[in-house]
């Protein structure tokens, strides 16, 4: 089978981690400095359940309660990863935000998602539970994973996970096969 095109819109407040988690998944590294994405696309090929997939994976500056929702990243785009860091509370409200706004937008019932909470590692400046993060994905109906970047903690399944909602949204999925990733 061609592999499936399919993209990935990585979205939320600026510093969350969201270009970190790209670059783990993509390149195998973590980079400690800070420099804001303007935007950047990464591409990458992966298999899961002998279907090969390449993934564009769109990389957005951060967004704040002036720039919720780009419009261009309504179009084409198959699958979005809303992350937040679990140190800011801020960066919590501001994917809430995202949300709405994106169901304004795309205007589906149901859009394939995963929420994200990252940094992970930062235990002591953690303000937001893991609670409050599955209790908003419940109420979204989609994934939620809680990642570290920094230690390479969950970041594929993000990505993986999103395929696999990706697949389900289009009647490719089986209803009990499971997702098995290689
Ligand atoms: P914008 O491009 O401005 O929207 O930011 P971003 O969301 O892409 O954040 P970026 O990946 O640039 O990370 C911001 C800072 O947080 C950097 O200094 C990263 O090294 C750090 N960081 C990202 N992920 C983690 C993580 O999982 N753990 C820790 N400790 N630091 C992280
Ligand atoms: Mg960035």
């Amino acid at each position: 089978m061609p592999p499936k095109q399919r993209k990935i819109a990585v979205m939320g407040c600026k510093s969350v981690g969201k270009s970190s988690l790209c670059i783990q998944f993509v390149e195998g590294q973590f980079v400690d400095s800070y420099d804001p994405t303007i935007e950047n696309t990464f591409t990458k090929s992966t298999r899961i359940n002998s279907q090969e997939f390449e993934l564009n994976v769109v990389d957005t500056a951060g967004q704040d309660e002036y720039s919720i929702f780009p419009y261009q990243y309504s179009i084409d785009v198959h699958g979005y990863v809303l992350v937040y860091s679990i140190t800011s509370a801020q960066s919590f409200k501001i994917v809430k935000l995202i949300y709405d706004k994106l169901l304004d937008i795309v205007g589906k019932g149901h859009v394939p998602l995963v929420l994200v909470g990252n940094k992970t590692d930062l235990h002591m400046q953690r303000r937001i539970t893991e609670e409050e993060g599955k209790k908003l994905a419940e109420s979204w109906n989609c994934v939620f994973l809680e990642t570290s970047a920094k230690k390479n903690s969950s970041v594929s399944d993000v990505f993986h996970s999103l395929i696999h909602e990706i697949e389900k949204a289009n009647g490719n999925v089986q209803e009990k096969s499971s997702c098995i990733v290689s």
